[in-house]
């Protein structure tokens, strides 16, 4: 059976409170609760992480045994070199996916360290990004 490793990174734990105009109302319990559902429903072990530290998160992708990771970096994406180095360093492919749509939003969150090293990357879908994001993995990781 096919394994994901979902991984939120700092603020991700405040869905629902935070900003909902832009996060929306789900909050991460119940996010990750659809992530599972939506992984058995494609044959799929969803695991779901989150963690306000960056170390903490590179720690996670070094040890992931799983057949891809779909990474939410939230701030981090746009800061972090180690992040990047991190998802550079593994085999296992990440798919790069954000809430909200970067774009539309602040300058400094239109770029991303994580999106040349990904192997997709989703925004602005809110949580169907999520479903599309291990809808990818499924089909097209090993
Ligand atoms: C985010 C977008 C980031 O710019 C922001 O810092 C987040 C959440 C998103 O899911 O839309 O924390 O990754």
């Amino acid at each position: 059976m096919k394994s994901a490793l979902v991984i939120n990174g700092p603020n991700l734990n405040l869905l629902g409170q935070r900003e909902p105009g832009i996060y929306g109302s789900l909050s991460l319990a119940e996010l990750e609760e659809q992530c599972r559902a939506w992984g058995r429903g494609l044959e799929l072990d969803v695991e779901c992480r989150q963690s306000n530290h960056e170390g903490m998160l590179l720690d996670w992708l070094h040890a992931a045994r799983c057949s891809f990771i779909v990474l939410n970096g939230g701030a981090y994406s746009h800061t972090s070199v180690a992040l990047r180095d991190a998802v550079a360093g593994i085999s296992v492919p990440v798919f790069e996916v954000h809430l909200s749509n970067v774009f539309a939003r602040e300058e400094f969150r239109h770029h991303s360290h994580l999106s040349p090293v990904s192997r997709g990357v989703i925004c602005g879908l809110g949580p169907l990004g999520y479903r599309l994001a291990l809808q990818a993995g499924a089909e097209l990781c090993l």
